[in-house]
């Protein structure tokens, strides 16, 4: 958190809030649902692709403080398998979108050693986005800092069947078909997030009460925040609170809270969701 404090000075809210936030008890994986990007710019009388240009900078943003904070991953939705029924014109412009993030933010994230993965279908994006963000994942393969997944194409109904297909298809391939049993490590090991933790955190701007296809595998414990805020009006501050929100719930999963404290994932998911610190 170190880091953070950093970019602040006392005299801001932030600071004040960040001072709040137990550096012990931070959430290891967020997840975001970054919404609202049309209502944003139709509020403004501007076409809806402004309000994913005014997207990109909440994006940098939320980056750069997860990875100051000490968060260990991060994923962002960014495009559906849903999203490609959306006019021609504004699915172009995400792709363009995506590809002006990685060429300006590629040195920021190799300086700071965070590292980016692409989750999804991403064989279906047209090329140069494919090759650009192929590139942008290979040149940050070695960092370890920060994780930033950035899910696209993605459809999480199509990770589980993408995951027990990899499952069958090991077993297939190491002559164990028969005598394969499928259980929740085994659907674990084969997500796109394999090796990560679960998110403890979900974020939901624009206010909708949804999880729209998004780790529905993974987000099984995971605490929600959902705020009115329009992504493009999303900044360090909220992200702040949404932490500190986080840190007040009482995560009980499934089980009853011990007196004096909550009881850890890890004590009752031994081996399920790959936590691997
Ligand atoms: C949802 O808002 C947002 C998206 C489908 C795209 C998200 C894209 C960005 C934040 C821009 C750039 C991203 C990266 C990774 C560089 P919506 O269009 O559904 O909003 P609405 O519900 O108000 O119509």
């Amino acid at each position: 958190m170190k880091a953070l404090f950093e970019v602040l000075r006392p005299d801001q809210k932030d600071w004040a809030l960040a001072e709040a936030i137990d550096p012990n008890r931070l959430p290891a994986h967020i997840a975001v649902i970054m919404d609202g990007n049309g209502r944003w710019a139709k509020r403004r009388n501007l076409p809806r692709v402004a309000g994913h240009k005014a997207g990109v900078e909440p994006v940098r943003v939320t980056v750069e403080t997860c990875a100051r904070l000490g968060i260990r991953a991060l994923t962002l939705y960014a495009f559906s398998v849903e999203n490609w029924k959306r006019p021609r014109a504004e699915v172009d412009t995400l792709w363009r979108l995506l590809r002006i993030y990685l060429r300006r933010e590629l040195p920021n994230l190799r300086r700071n050693d965070i590292r980016l993965a692409a989750i999804g279908r991403v064989q279906a994006l047209p090329a140069q986005a494919r090759e650009e963000l192929e590139a942008a994942v290979q040149a940050t393969s070695l960092n370890r800092g920060l994780q930033v997944n950035l899910a696209i194409n993605y459809g999480g109904r199509n990770e589980v069947v993408d995951a027990v297909n990899a499952v069958l298809d090991e077993a297939r391939r190491k002559g164990r078909l028969d005598s394969l049993i499928v259980d929740d490590d085994a659907i674990a090991s084969h997500l796109y997030t394999a090796g990560l933790p679960d998110p403890d955190l979900l974020i939901r701007t624009s206010g909708e009460m949804r999880i729209s296809n998004f780790l529905l595998w993974q987000i099984a414990y995971a605490e929600l925040y959902v705020t009115d805020t329009l992504w493009p009006d999303f900044t360090r501050t909220e992200l702040l609170r949404a932490i500190l929100d986080y840190q007040k719930r009482d995560r009980r999963f499934g089980g009853l809270s011990p007196a004096g404290g909550s009881p850890s994932r890890e004590s009752h998911f031994v081996g399920v969701g790959a936590t691997a610190r």
